[in-house]
């Protein structure tokens, strides 16, 4: 099916584009059309970098308005400077946003009209970054995005994907114009409720406030841990799970004040408060208890489920010396897939169901598939190789993964990743309620 079509949504809403130098400059063109059908007023900003992309000329030809461009032009300072650009507006965009405006917003720099209009504004401000994927993980543009969503910017994106440069490929691409459009509805206040087909991208945090009790009434299920599939009485398969980032997850979620379950696999950590906490052992059992616990609005399977189990465990002790060669031969058998299960539910599937994939190798390639084959709606990826420290440490470096896009968090605690994941998930709960409602 379709998505409606959705015009006519906001009431005379002012928005700032500053376009930044890149290859992706022209979707603006697209992007200041869509906002016009909507009756959004556009005025443009754009650097001297942006004009080697796109012309002024045909981006005034969109808007019906001049375009900005020199922080020094006297027509444009006497008409309307710079302080009036950055306060007669609800939101301003910066798309794209290279990694030289993003470190210029950081340093709080004011050298050419975009950055002045951004260090004068007070108005909320959307950046959607795009750029070679090696510029995008480099240190400084981490840190420097770090900075800004510390200061409250909403950083949208990058997408995942083929670059203009030929043979590159990875996290840099500016995301689509629809989902760049669906964000600029949510920051300026407009009609929610529309119908989409498309969820909603990825939107910066921020949005919701951890302190505010935004899932009262809501329940959230959460698995944590490994699985032990026992070989016989004393001996077990495991693995290096702490279960850390799962019960970090759960609390953050009873701190939003919603009813949450934790389905534990053997782990030494306390009761998180607030939490109900349902210890398992082996991954049948987790799936049972976590079959119990439906239904839920929110389920998020951060457990490190063993993938097989041994097919028929000794019920005595396994002595040395038993067998043909004194080793004894183990058959192994598939553990049921917990994620995937409750994924698949016709009736009772969670509205938003959160996996996560730990991998060692070709990370966002592994979990764009985790995705589509489990059937989540997001996945939360991270890189469990030995000298991350991740697995059992206190820290993550995640990215996240869901239809309409990927975004790549930096290094942070394993409790700020839960904090802003449960935020983010908050924010969009209503967009799958509604979307789950149509399916059933
Ligand atoms: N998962 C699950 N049940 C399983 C295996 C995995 O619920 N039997 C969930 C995990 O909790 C996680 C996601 O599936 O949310 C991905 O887990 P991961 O270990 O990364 O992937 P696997 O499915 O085990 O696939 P592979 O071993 O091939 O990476």
């Amino acid at each position: 099916m379709l998505a409606p079509q959705r015009v006519k949504i906001f009431v005379a809403k002012r928005v700032v584009l500053i376009i930044g130098g890149g290859i992706a400059a022209y979707k603006c063109l697209d992007l200041i059309r869509r906002l016009r059908e909507r009756e959004v007023q556009v005025r443009v900003v754009m650097t001297s970098a942006a004009q080697h992309f796109i012309t002024p000329l045909s981006v005034s030809a969109l808007t019906n308005e001049r375009v900005f461009t020199n922080l020094f032009d006297l027509d444009d300072e006497r008409e309307i400077g710079h302080i009036r650009l950055a306060r007669d507006c609800d939101l301003i965009v910066i798309a794209p946003a290279t990694a030289d405006l993003l470190a210029r917003m950081a340093g709080g720099h004011a050298n050419d009209l975009a950055t002045s209009v951004l260090l004068a504004t007070d108005k909320p401000v959307l950046a959607v970054p795009a750029m070679n994927p090696h510029m995008w993980m480099n240190k400084a543009t981490q840190r420097n995005v770090a900075q800004l969503k510390a200061d409250g910017v909403h950083v949208l994106g990058p997408a995942a994907g083929e670059m203009a440069e030929r043979g590159e490929a990875g996290v840099g691409r500016l995301l689509e114009v629809p989902q760049i459009i669906t964000a600029v509805e949510g920051l300026l206040g407009g009609d929610q409720t529309a119908k989409t087909a498309a969820p909603p991208p990825p939107h910066d945090v921020s949005l919701a406030s951890p302190r505010q009790h935004v899932l009262t009434g809501r329940s959230v299920l959460v698995t944590a841990g490994p699985t032990h599939e026992p070989i016989d009485p004393v001996r077990y398969i495991a693995n290096r799970s702490s279960g850390k980032q799962g019960y970090a997850i759960a609390a953050a979620a009873a701190r939003l004040g919603a009813r949450v379950t934790l389905v534990s696999g053997p782990v030494s950590l306390p009761d998180p408060a607030g939490v109900d906490v349902v210890r398992v052992v082996t991954a049948a059992e987790m799936l049972e208890a976590a079959q119990a616990a439906l239904p839920a609005d929110i389920a998020i399977f951060a457990a490190a489920v063993a993938d097989w189990r041994v097919a028929k465990p000794k019920p005595e002790k396994i002595k040395k010396g038993h067998g043909e060669a004194g080793v004894p031969k183990l058959t192994l058998t598939e553990n049921p897939d917990i994620l995937k299960t409750i994924a698949h539910l016709k009736r009772r599937r969670p509205a938003l169901v959160i996996g996560f994939a730990a991998e060692t190798q070709t990370l966002v390639a592994h979990a764009r598939r985790k995705l589509k084959r489990k059937g989540a709606d997001w996945i939360v990826a991270n890189d469990v190789s030995p000298g991350t420290g991740i697995m059992g440490g206190d820290h993550n470096a995640v990215h996240l993964l869901s239809a309409a896009g990927i975004e790549s968090w930096p290094d942070m605690s394993k409790d700020e990743v839960a904090e802003r994941l449960m935020a983010r998930a908050a924010a969009d709960l209503s967009h799958y309620l509604t979307a789950r409602t149509a399916a059933e």
